[in-house]
């Protein structure tokens, strides 16, 4: 018998918040060692720890699914139509590195390349986001919707910025026309969270380029809250929409045109 989407969402659900003690865990014993992947982007032994507890469940329940996820296999299921779950085990490691609370567990599992079920679990905010494909968004069990935010002025924008220091200058004139036009920036460090904050009113907007893992399952939870989901670029022809991650742009619905008119000067 196929497997329900409410099945889905439920396991995807129990696995994030069984990860989220196992890094909560991981803070207070303080054990995890930390280095530099790539030379620039920090990664702990609880990113992988974690990575592989999810990978582990997700094999056990949904057997022969493909799973791309951050560490462990950051290239897999690009481009496929078959089941996918997409994982980021960690999503702010800088944050939970340094204490800070904006951490959160992202997984969602898409079908013919559409997001279908969104899962992200803030383990030290007790702060669960749930969505699956026509069935609205939540937090905590309770529906969520985005702000009516409608003028730039009054607009709070989400963003945040690679890790690679060069690539950082790009970004300037963007970041002086949303100081210069909107009502400022809040740089959270969790995309994931930061998505979810748009689905449910306490950020206006958000824009960003990240990696699958980072906003999949906040695009289904932002989608189905009713938010406006675009970019600032095109997607490639035959690419995922749900999977491409560039230049994202998710906004209230009342500002969408507006501050996509303003950025794409200057994306
Ligand atoms: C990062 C966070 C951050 C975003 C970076 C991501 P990580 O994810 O989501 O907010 O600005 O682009 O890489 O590395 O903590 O999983
Ligand atoms: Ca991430
Ligand atoms: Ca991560």
């Amino acid at each position: 018998m196929a497997v329900t989407i409410e099945t889905r969402l439920a396991e995807a659900v129990r696995i994030a918040e069984e990860a989220g003690r196992i890094i909560v865990k991981a803070r207070e014993e303080k054990s995890f060692n930390q280095r530099l992947k790539a030379g620039i982007e920090l990664v702990t032994d609880a990113d992988v720890a974690v990575d592989t507890f999810i990978s582990k469940e997700l094999d056990k329940h949904f057997p022969g699914e493909l799973q791309l996820s951050e560490e462990l296999s950051p290239e897999q299921g690009l481009g496929t139509k078959a089941p996918l779950w997409v994982v980021d085990p960690i999503d702010g490691t800088v944050n939970f590195a340094q204490g800070l609370r904006h951490v959160a567990i992202s997984i969602a599992w898409l079908e013919e390349g559409v997001g279908k079920v969104g899962v992200v679990h803030a383990p030290f905010l007790n702060e669960t986001f749930t969505a699956c494909e026509g069935g609205g968004a939540f937090c905590n069990g309770k529906p969520i919707k985005p702000s009516g935010a409608s003028e730039l002025s009054a607009t709070l924008v989400g963003t945040g910025f690679p890790y690679d220091r060069a690539a950082r200058k790009a970004l300037m004139p963007r970041l002086e026309s949303i100081l210069t036009h909107c009502q400022d920036i809040r740089r959270n460090g969790a995309a994931a969270l930061d998505i979810c904050d748009i689905a449910c009113g306490r950020l206006d907007a958000y824009v960003e380029t990240v990696s699958p893992w980072d906003f999949a399952a906040g695009w289904v939870i932002a989608r189905e809250a009713g938010a406006t989901l675009g970019r600032l670029v095109d997607v490639p022809e035959g690419v995922s929409k749900d999977l491409y991650p560039k230049e994202l742009l998710i906004t209230a619905p009342g500002v969408f045109d507006e501050l996509h008119a303003l950025l794409s000067s200057k994306a």
